[in-house]
């Protein structure tokens, strides 16, 4: 890895890290630094501290933090040379020709999206001539207008094993190239590999990403055959679970930061052309984190839009469930007049649908409707039961009014004075929040637990003194002339692999007057190492930053690291084996 410092310190003076987490994360400001919920784990108060002044960020809670590029690894699940293109490109830098990094991957990349790119063009033209009739046919038939057809860029594979390979191999793509990208399969025949097109017969629906790229296909049988979809497996430029359907399109139509959240290609095709453009899918498997993630970055409330069968509900408990971490307001429709919204507009038109979404249930009415389906609340036991539940379902609604309003409502239904219920209510809110905060505590004890370090395993060997070598580092990061004032200590002195390695980076930069701002880590650490090191830089705020503190430190190290010879018979020498069975005579 080997981006010039010139390059990296330039990229460092123009990115502004409270920026670019804001875009993420709300970020409110407390003194010098500024506070918001974790990104990365599930929270419900800020431990999530950005650090302007040093460029960096961390999280109390979890331990996970580093510079503005790890930032951006983490958020995007970006390797550490496109966080850097990407951080580049949003401060209008442009990279370095003779960086000297390892470009094939990009260039593999690359190569992928202008394979799929030429890939939809063709599955297109295909659609449109006279081998694509009957598919053309099909989702005519099925409502689509030729402009619809034309904005989702929608194709069709000819039944056939070779013809894009054939068409792709003129345009001068390899096979190699075409397996990568997914388009074709490989098979071994009698010692010989074949390679034929993977999508066949199909009506081709393209995935595109929100920077307009196209990363993936998902392709429908035009009869009842299986399996029904045929979708792009892992690739360079995409992994399953990542994808959503139709969000270029739909982040464009949504002033309102809501997105309608369908089951099926079909479903978002119709919606959008019926009107509601802000409709997305996920792709191929039912909701993930990750997409619950970038959903939640584009709307402020999604609108659950499932099909009304036994798997479509399932499908929206478990969708609730995923979005309830994410902080976004969420509505389950619950339809009727179709099994789906495709069908709905179909056999009623866009303003049933559009009826629906008005009056679809908030989650908080969703889930109390279930409870109440589950009782007879006319018998007393029943209106227990329900009303147990329906004070759960209370208990997580942080806003007092919100819970007031649904707490009259139910007294009014149930004939129980709403007082009970708010009571309820609160002493189970008040439980959940001692139950969360015992949780984050046990947490941080459980990470603070020397055995339990995977960034540093190390740790449990002395926890004494990797602590010492914590504050050492700490107290060497600020403080980077008071390594010509202290004891000359190796890395190898350390007792701890990791921070010996923090160490030796640390002192050759300083041998080398370069700076030492976590930026300049990230390109030799793990975005769960540069956590780490953040924490580091953190606890330079509250040791005392003395010479004297890290000659102590220094004398702690090395009195365990002789401690640990001593008592670790494993790796002991013979002699010392004896000299350690002896001192235990001794002892004894
Ligand atoms: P549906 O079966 O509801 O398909 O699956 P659909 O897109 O609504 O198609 P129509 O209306 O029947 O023509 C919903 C989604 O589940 C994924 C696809 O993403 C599909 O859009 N799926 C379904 C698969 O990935 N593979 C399958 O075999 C079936
Ligand atoms: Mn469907």
């Amino acid at each position: 890895m080997a981006l010039g410092e010139e390059f990296l310190s330039e990229l460092r003076m123009r990115t502004d890290i409270e920026n670019l987490i804001s875009s993420y994360v709300v970020l409110k400001r407390r003194g010098k630094t500024l506070v918001g919920l974790c990104p990365f784990h599930n929270e419900k108060t800020p431990s999530f501290t950005v650090y302007p002044e040093s460029q960096s960020f961390y999280c109390f809670g979890c331990g996970s933090g580093g510079d503005a590029v790890t930032f951006l690894r983490k958020i995007e699940n970006l390797d550490y040379i496109d966080a850097i293109k990407a951080l580049a490109d949003k401060v209008g830098m442009t990279m370095p020709d003779e960086g000297g990094y390892d470009k094939t991957i990009s260039d593999k990349r690359r190569r992928i999206l202008e394979a799929n790119r030429a890939a939809a063009r063709y599955f297109h033209s295909c659609l449109m001539a006279p081998e694509g009739r009957e598919a053309l046919e099909y989702l005519l038939r099925r409502g689509l207008t030729k402009k619809t057809i034309a904005s989702f860029g929608l194709g069709f594979a000819p039944n056939s094993w070779h013809s894009l390979i054939d068409h792709m191999r003129s345009l001068g793509f390899t096979r190699q190239e075409l397996v990568s990208a997914n388009l074709a399969n490989e098979s071994i025949k009698n010692d010989r590999k074949n390679v034929y097109d993977n999508f066949r017969n199909r009506l081709m629906f393209p995935v595109i990403d929100i920077r307009g790229n196209v990363v993936a296909f998902g392709g429908r049988v035009l009869d009842d055959s299986k399996p029904k979809y045929i979708n792009t497996s892992d690739t360079l430029v995409y992994k399953k679970g990542q994808g959503i359907f139709a969000l270029n399109l739909a982040k464009n139509g949504n002033s309102e930061r809501k997105l309608i959240l369908a089951e099926g290609y079909m479903d978002v095709i119709a919606l959008h052309q019926a009107g509601f453009t802000n409709a997305v899918a996920c792709l191929g498997t039912a909701l993930t984190k990750e997409q619950a993630g970038i959903i939640a970055r584009y709307a402020d409330e999604v609108i659950l839009s499932y099909d009304n069968d036994g798997a479509g509900q399932a499908a929206a408990n478990r969708a609730i469930q995923i979005f309830s971490k994410t902080g976004i307001k969420i509505r389950v429709l619950s339809l009727s007049g179709g099994k789906d919204p495709d069908e709905i507009i179909k056999n009623h038109g866009p303003e049933r649908f559009r009826a629906l979404l008005q009056g679809a249930a908030n989650d908080t009415e969703y889930k109390i409707l279930k409870a109440r389906n589950k009782y007879d609340v006319s018998t007393d036991d029943g209106k227990v039961s329900f009303l147990n539940e329906a004070t759960d379902v209370l208990s997580f609604i942080s806003n007092s009014i919100e819970r007031e309003v649904y707490a009259s409502r139910l007294s009014g239904e149930l004939n129980i004075s709403k007082e009970a219920i708010l009571r309820e209510a609160e002493r189970k809110y008040k439980a959940n929040r001692r139950k969360s905060e015992k949780a984050q505590f046990r947490q941080i004890q459980r990470d603070s637990q020397p055995s339990n370090d995977p960034v540093n395993p190390d740790r449990a060997k002395s926890p004494l003194g990797a602590k010492a070598e914590d504050v050492l580092l700490a107290t060497i990061m600020k403080n980077p002339d008071f390594l010509e004032k202290i004891d000359d200590i190796q890395p190898e002195e350390f007792i701890t692999s990791f921070n010996a390695r923090v160490f030796a980076f640390l002192r050759d930069r300083i041998k080398q007057n370069l700076p030492l701002d976590l930026s300049y880590f990230s390109g030799s650490f793990t975005p769960e190492e540069m956590g780490r090191i953040a924490l580091l830089q953190t606890m330079s705020f509250t040791v005392s930053n003395t010479v004297a503190e890290c000659s102590d430190c220094i004398k702690t190290i090395r009195r365990e690291k002789a401690n640990m010879i001593k008592v670790d018979p494993a790796g002991a020498s013979d002699e010392e084996f004896l000299k350690l069975f002896q001192n235990k005579t001794k002892d004894t």
